[in-house]
């Protein structure tokens, strides 16, 4: 593995590449990141960086909206299948359809969707910024899409109108229960509950914090409790931990597993520097529009 690291930071140097890792990554694989981040945090990041190439370990839709944010830079995905199956649950046709069936409501688009549908929408969001993206919009009417989840958990807190899609994440929605949080409660009475608002409405009642990735990071290390079962996806763990040795984690599911996510090995990282690929590319139609989206909501600072 150590020669495998050195080759990647050479063909990083000779390339001018950075790295960037979603936390659901491989160990391995955010500890070579150059940073490390929730989507919100790589979007940003991903417009501040200099060099001339993104090695994007993440899923198709975070390296997309890098692209979108970048049409100057090469945007490289390390595994070309490396997909989100809730993003997957929002097609352009169905959209389309509900923005008939929904004239006046602006469209919330989670940035777990693709650059097309993206480009349909009035704004994007990531579970860390939802609730001030809805509350900064003029129209009273909300379509939300595609996490049902995140768009009930906003819902509960915005007296906006809010129409939800029927889309999930199985990762947090399926594989994360409320038999999964009582079972780890017991066993570990002291830890605090976070959990992602993708999870299902009966597990976010039952946490003591609700946050996205990153939300979640800043939760554990700046409070005085020594313990948390983390409901989110198990890579999770990993940053948590690195980042308080003095603090345990608990998976709240082990089953929490994204497999899109663990495609991305040392391995594919190198020969994605080696041979430049797979470089994510977005039509400049699409990109466009779906630029804009992103960009307002990016100046929602908060
Ligand atoms: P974050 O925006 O919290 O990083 O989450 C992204 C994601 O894919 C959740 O499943
Ligand atoms: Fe998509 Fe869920 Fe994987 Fe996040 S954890 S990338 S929402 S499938």
């Amino acid at each position: 593995m150590e020669k495998l690291i050195e080759e990647i930071k050479e063909l990083k140097k000779k390339r001018n590449a950075v790295i960037l890792s979603h936390v659901y990554q491989r160990g391995e694989v955010q500890d070579i990141a150059d940073f490390t981040g929730d989507s919100l945090g790589l979007s940003r990041m991903a417009i501040s960086i200099r060099a001339e190439v993104i090695v994007f370990c993440g899923v198709r839709f975070m390296a997309e909206t890098a692209a979108v944010l970048n049409p100057d830079k090469v945007i490289l995905l390390p595994d070309k299948d490396a997909g989100c199956a809730l993003a997957d649950m929002a097609t352009l046709e169905k959209l389309r359809a509900m923005k008939k069936k929904y004239p006046n409501a602006a469209v919330v688009s989670y940035v777990n969707s693709s650059a097309a549908v993206k480009a349909e929408s009035d704004i994007c969001c990531t579970s860390a910024n939802a609730v001030d993206v809805v509350n900064s919009l003029r129209e009273e009417e909300i379509l939300f899409l595609p996490d049902k989840n995140l768009g009930r958990f906003v819902a509960s807190r915005t007296n906006k109108k809010v129409i939800s899609w029927d889309g999930f994440c199985y990762v947090h929605h399926l594989n994360i229960g409320k038999e999964d949080i009582r079972r780890k409660r017991m066993k570990y009475p002291g830890a605090r509950v976070m959990v992602h608002p993708e999870c299902p409405p009966e597990v976010i009642e039952l946490a003591d914090y609700v946050g996205s990735t990153a939300q979640m990071a800043k939760y554990a290390s700046e409070n005085n409790f020594k313990e948390f079962i983390v409901g989110t996806e198990v890579g999770m763990l990993h940053k948590l931990k690195a980042q308080n040795p003095d603090k345990k984690f608990y998976p709240a599911s082990e089953r929490a597993i994204c497999k899109d996510m663990k495609l991305i090995t040392l391995e594919k990282v190198a020969l994605s520097l080696k041979e430049m690929q797979y470089q994510v590319k977005i039509p400049n139609d699409i990109a466009i529009r779906a630029r804009k989206a992103l960009e307002r909501m990016l100046k929602i600072r908060k």
